[in-house]
């Protein structure tokens, strides 16, 4: 199934994201495609707020991975930049597999640094830039259930 959206505005991300989060649920695996500044770090923003994680989102570029929890629904949303990553054989040292394993929500970015350990399930959203300085348009993919 494939998901199409021109968005806006950094608001108009976020509702559209927080929609997804709605309709595919908590532990859904989100890979997040686009160049630096495409709205990556937005789209997971809207990812919380529709899962009713109540977070202050920022880019984990320096830490790899942030992590917000919900203390009322003791949801957790994983939030991973791979940016820094050198390849796939470092996913070990983060905690790759034990992230998977978890059950939580995960939002990656810059998830073509792990290659082929990308989960067979996830939801891959593409972030295209538009004409306008605000315009982004979203090819969102997830695999048939
Ligand atoms: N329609 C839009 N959706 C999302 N962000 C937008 C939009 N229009 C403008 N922006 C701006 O684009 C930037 C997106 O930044 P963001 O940190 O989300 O990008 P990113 O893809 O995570 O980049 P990076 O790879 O550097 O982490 C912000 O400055 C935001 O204000
Ligand atoms: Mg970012």
């Amino acid at each position: 199934m494939t998901i199409e959206k021109a968005t806006h505005s950094v608001r108009e991300t976020q509702d559209f994201a927080a929609a997804l989060a709605r309709r595919f649920g908590p532990g859904a695996f989100y890979a997040l495609f686009g160049d630096l500044g495409a709205g990556k770090t937005a789209f997971v923003a809207g990812l919380c707020a529709g899962l009713g994680v109540r977070a202050t989102v920022s880019s984990p570029t320096f830490a790899i991975a942030n992590e917000y929890r919900d203390p009322a629904t003791r949801r957790r949303v994983v939030h991973l930049d791979l940016y820094r990553l050198s390849g796939p054989a470092e996913l070990d040292s983060i905690g790759w597999d034990d992230y998977l394993e978890s059950g939580d929500t995960m939002a990656v970015e810059w998830p073509e640094r792990a290659g082929d350990a990308l989960p067979a399930a996830a939801i891959r959203v593409r972030i295209d830039r538009g004409p306008g300085e605000d315009d982004r348009f979203f090819s969102v993919d997830a695999p048939d259930a």
